[in-house]
């Protein structure tokens, strides 16, 4: 009897559990983007750095066109057309500024580098503050 209730407690659970962001395409696309991101904070080589920088703007991009799974549920309070435009925005500031972390490592400015890299931390605030449900 025990073998056949923990196979079935284990689907229950399955069936309850939220689906976790990093599910949804939008997920997956900020997912190479942050692992991008962390590894060019720890990279030595900045030719290595420059090609990190574009793969994060490539997931950018992708991201651009998307649309996240709060606004599309409905729960943004400016209704989707104005959040969605916000959204945009936000999206195609951190794609700019992925651009100048790029041409920054090409300077071999690393000063530039890590303020950049600094800055973007609170444009991933903003963002995440607005467009993922708590
Ligand atoms: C440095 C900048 C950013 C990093 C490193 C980052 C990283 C991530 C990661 C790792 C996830 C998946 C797991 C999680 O929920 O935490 C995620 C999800 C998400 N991010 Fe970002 N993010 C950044 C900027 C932004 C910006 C600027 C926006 C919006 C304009 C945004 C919107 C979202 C949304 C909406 C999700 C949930 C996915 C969905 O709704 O389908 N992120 N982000």
């Amino acid at each position: 009897m025990k073998k056949l209730l923990f196979p079935l407690f284990a689907v229950a659970l399955m069936s309850v559990s939220p689906v976790s962001a990093d599910d949804t395409p939008l997920g997956k696309e900020m997912e190479a983007f942050n692992d991008a991101y962390k590894a060019m904070r720890r990279v030595q080589d900045n030719a290595e750095g420059a090609k990190l920088a574009r793969e994060a703007q490539e997931a950018l991009l992708k991201s651009f066109s998307l649309t996240p799974e709060f606004v599309e549920k409905g729960g943004h309070p400016d209704g989707k057309e104005k959040a969605m435009a916000s959204y945009r925005t936000q999206i195609a500031q951190a794609l700019t500024m992925m651009c100048q972390i790029e041409a920054a490592f090409l300077a071999d400015d690393k000063a530039k580098v890590d303020e950049l890299v600094q800055a973007l931390r609170d444009v991933k605030k903003k963002g995440h503050g607005e467009f993922i449900e708590e």
